[in-house]
């Protein structure tokens, strides 16, 4: 597993690393092993809209992805290690610590 080799091979101690921590951050939103968290947040920064329809009487409901750039790390990890969200939408990942620390590292400061 590509990401596995990359995490025992590079330390994320400092931003001189060959590949930096917001680099790899990037990697793992983009491509997490699994649909891509962009795929629904976008950029993270925004709600986005995924879909539109209408309940059995005829309300019209939205599926909204929210911003997730200002997530508490706590509410984020234990977002991203539930088996099932409140939504029933968003997947399941199994990511490991380190993976989630880079990818909260990344959501927070991405430009
Ligand atoms: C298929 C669409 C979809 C994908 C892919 C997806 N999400 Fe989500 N996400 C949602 C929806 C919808 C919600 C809001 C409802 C809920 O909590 O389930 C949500 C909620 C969240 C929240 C909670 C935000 C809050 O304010 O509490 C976080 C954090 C989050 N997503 C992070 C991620 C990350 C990181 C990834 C990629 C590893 C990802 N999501 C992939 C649809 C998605």
């Amino acid at each position: 597993m590509l990401l596995f080799f990359i995490n025992t091979l590079f330390s994320f101690e400092d931003d001189n690393s060959f590949i930096t921590k917001y680099e790899y951050g990037a990697m793992l939103y983009n491509n997490p092993r699994g649909i891509g968290c962009n795929k629904c947040h976008g950029n993270g920064k925004k709600s986005v809209t995924i879909a539109k329809y209408r309940d059995k009487k005829g309300a019209l409901k939205t599926i909204v992805a929210p911003p997730i750039n200002k997530v508490k790390f706590e509410d984020f990890k234990s977002k991203l290690k539930s088996d099932k969200t409140e939504s029933l939408i968003m997947p399941t990942y199994f990511l490991t610590d380190e993976e989630l620390t880079s990818l909260y590292y990344y959501i927070t400061k991405v430009k």
